[in-house]
């Protein structure tokens, strides 16, 4: 099946009618669709509130709780698809990883992963491991109606880093030691994380998930000839594992300007791009036959109106030659970030790309 094909009784027509699909699959669209990684979370005082007191981990595994979530900014900013409240780690919990997430540091893990002996603690994850991913989707997508639900996982790099590391790093000197010092256990342990990642997007799109995005965060970090060999094998393999579904996949990373044709190579049907290379540069890139998806310097959005719009408009003109464009951030979603400012950006990008 092709990605212009519907999954057999899995996303309503109006689902896989709507503009972000459209777009994705590289169709015409009424308006340029957007949304906004991050959109849940930090941004939102409604987030703020339902979270009191629950720790980021356990807030992933109740269902009403995600739910509620993942549908506050799409009632609040209009965006034209929601992105299911969960975390990268979260399938690594799952499988018995002793980790947590640090409120302002990030993913913390207690045992890194160093050593041959240490790939035996990465084991299949399986839909028993996560039946409120199942449960929390379920109850999305009757809430959603027409607008598509993003799943999606960490790459096996990034995921790599925070295990390698044992948390967030700057260097990943541990982890790069491993990829040039011992490039066999290096490539078993992405291959392992590769059959985790496929794994846990495939409960979320037999959940009823309408395209999936992989989140290569830090593959900025790496030199192209260090990737090609090192990581695209497992970010490829991720991909066509999820192909037969005929689901939008999306490719992401931060810093990536000299890794974008590799990454369209790895095999996904959109190229998420950060705010250092403007989409028409970064479509010659990538080459043809994919979407883009970007690229809004997410700190425009603390500079006033007429900024935001200007530059909104940037991003909108270097994408009018493009197959697909999905209007996003470069990157997340800062938490300081007026809600505001962001509702007004949706309603700027719809109105000024409405044909
Ligand atoms: O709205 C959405 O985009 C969905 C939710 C989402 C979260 N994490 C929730 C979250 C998504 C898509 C992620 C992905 C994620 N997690 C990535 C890839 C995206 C990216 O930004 O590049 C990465 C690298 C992580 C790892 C991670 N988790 C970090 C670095 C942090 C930040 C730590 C901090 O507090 O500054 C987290 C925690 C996290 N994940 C929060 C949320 C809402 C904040 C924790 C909180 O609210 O208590």
């Amino acid at each position: 099946m092709t990605a212009n094909e519907a999954p057999a009784g899995k996303q309503p027509t109006e689902t896989y009618d709507s503009a972000f699909l459209k777009a994705c699959r590289r169709e015409p669209v009424p308006h340029t669709p957007v949304w906004f990684m991050r959109q849940a979370g930090r941004s939102l005082p409604e987030y703020l509130k339902v979270r009191e007191g629950i720790p980021m981990l356990e807030s992933c595994t109740r269902p009403e709780l995600v739910t509620e979530i993942t549908l506050q900014p799409v009632r609040r900013h209009h965006v034209d698809a929601a992105i299911y409240y969960s975390d990268i780690v979260v399938p690594l919990k799952a499988i018995g990883i002793d980790l947590d997430i640090k409120p302002g540091v990030g993913p913390v893990v207690e045992k890194p992963i160093r050593t041959r002996a240490d790939l035996a603690r990465l084991r299949d994850l399986t839909p028993e491991d996560v039946p409120y991913v199942t449960e929390a989707i379920g109850m999305l997508t009757r809430e959603l109606g027409s607008t598509p639900l993003i799943g999606f996982a960490g790459a096996p790099f990034t995921l790599a880093s925070y295990l390698v590391e044992g948390g967030t790093s700057r260097t990943y000197e541990n982890a790069k030691a491993m990829m040039y010092g011992d490039p066999q256990l290096w490539a078993d342990l992405l291959d392992r994380l590769a059959e985790i990642t496929a794994a846990f997007l495939k409960v979320q799109i037999e959940a009823g998930a309408s395209a999936v995005q992989l989140f290569d965060s830090w593959a900025g970090a790496l030199a192209p000839a260090d990737y090609r060999r090192s990581v695209l094998p497992a970010s490829a393999k991720v991909f066509d594992a999820v192909a037969e579904y005929g689901v939008p996949r999306i490719h992401f990373g931060v810093g990536t300007g000299e890794l974008l044709g590799l990454m369209g190579e790895a095999g996904a049907d959109v190229v998420g791009v950060d705010w250092r290379v403007p989409l028409d540069e970064a479509a010659r890139r990538v080459g043809p036959g994919k979407a883009l998806q970007g690229n809004l310097d997410p700190t425009v959005l603390f500079a006033g109106k007429d900024a935001v719009e200007a530059k909104a408009q940037e991003v909108l003109d270097a994408a009018a030659g493009l197959e697909g464009h999905v209007f996003n951030l470069g990157h997340g979603v800062i938490p300081n970030t007026d809600p505001d400012a962001l509702t007004r950006l949706v309603e700027y990008v719809h109105g000024a790309s409405a044909r």
